[in-house]
């Protein structure tokens, strides 16, 4: 089969032929431009790809496991599982695909499996060990009827927290943009499969965020807030957290809830993990610490807030912290509809 390469919106992403086991999908059409934001924090978190830091999302962990990636197999396991992902041929597609490795577990389990990716260095990566994956937005396969009805599967790990910005809310826009990536996960499925699932993974937030403090620079915030915390979040990491039992709203008419888990623990152990790995990277890889000193020459505000952010502030991590965290990871199920009722 023959992967045919199209438009992009410029991405430097290298074309690779399709081969076997692969979708004869082409390059989706070009409808939205990616947010220069998001590409932005994955080509400077590829500096962490140096000290071992591949996988970006939630894990699941066992009293026994001792590595990051333990957490992160279980995690991939029980969406794999979720979303059917068990015969041999399985037509799977996941939104923001990061170094690709679900979709090699889904390839191991037989499955025909595909990324699509805003990050080309990501893209490169993942086509580099011979995965299917596309460098666009999620939003572009709305029109790009050659990609509609040919999955059984779709996942979205960890993508969905960057889908909307804090201007998207201040137009009033993040219900469309939520429930229009519910009806282009509908519509990539395939309606002759029976019993088709979509499954998320994303942090929520208890109260609607104020997009205008995320747009405040983070260092003009009170030290130690949480408006400073989410502040310094968006400005490194790029996005907005949906608010609990929102998805759930926006998923009618094209899916409903089937299933969900609350991931919290989980993430905050992988985090830990990943802490742990990038402070021994800095002090014992070259290639870390000259890829971060590229990076501020060449990204001085978001590498300066990412440093901050991560190694003084501890954003990330403090998401996650206190008896009361102030994000909750859920991980969801959402049934497709087979009729959609507008
Ligand atoms: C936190 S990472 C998770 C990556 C991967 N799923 C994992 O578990 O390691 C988020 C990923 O979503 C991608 N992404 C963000 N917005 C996207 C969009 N609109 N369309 C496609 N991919 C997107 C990013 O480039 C990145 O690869």
């Amino acid at each position: 089969m023959v992967v045919v390469q199209g438009k992009t919106h410029g991405t430097p992403c290298r074309a690779k032929a399709g081969s076997l086991g692969q979708m004869a999908l082409p390059q989706p059409n070009p409808r939205i431009k990616p947010s220069k934001s998001v590409k932005l924090c994955y080509t400077l978190m590829y500096v962490a790809e140096t000290a071992g830091i591949r996988e970006l999302a939630d894990g699941e962990y066992g009293p026994h496991d001792k590595t990051l990636e333990d957490g992160i197999d279980r995690q991939i396991n029980y969406l794999l599982d979720q979303v059917g992902c068990s015969q041999p041929g399985f037509r799977l597609l996941e939104i923001g695909c990061g170094y690709g490795r679900l979709l090699r577990k889904a390839k191991a389990r037989g499955a025909l499996a595909v990324g699509v990716n805003v990050s080309a260095e990501q893209v490169n990566y993942c086509r580099d060990q011979g995965l299917q994956v596309y460098c666009c937005t999620y939003r572009d396969l709305l029109e790009s009827p050659e990609w509609h009805g040919q999955f059984d599967g779709v996942i979205a790990n960890g993508s969905l927290e960057h889908w909307v910005q804090p201007e998207d809310v201040k137009a009033g826009k993040m219900n469309e943009i939520y429930n229009e990536s519910f009806a282009i996960a509908h519509k990539v499925m395939d309606p002759d499969t029976p019993d088709t699932r979509y499954v998320t993974t994303a942090l929520h937030v208890k109260h609607a965020l104020n997009p205008d403090d995320l747009l405040i620079p983070w260092y003009r915030l009170p030290r130690g807030s949480n408006r400073r915390q989410f502040s310094l979040l968006h400005q490194w990491f790029s996005g907005y957290y949906p608010v609990l039992g929102q998805l759930e709203v926006c998923a009618k008419p094209f899916f409903s809830l089937e299933k969900e888990v609350d991931g919290t623990l989980g993430y905050k152990i992988a985090s830990e993990y990943r802490m742990t790995r990038m402070w021994r990277g800095l002090y014992t890889n070259p290639k870390l610490v000259w890829g971060i000193a590229k990076a501020l020459v060449r990204h001085p505000y978001t590498t300066a807030t990412s440093l901050v952010g991560y190694f003084i502030e501890q954003a990330w991590d403090w998401q996650f912290r206190g008896k009361e965290p102030p994000t909750t990871l859920l991980r969801q199920t959402w049934k497709r509809n087979a009729q959609v009722l507008l």
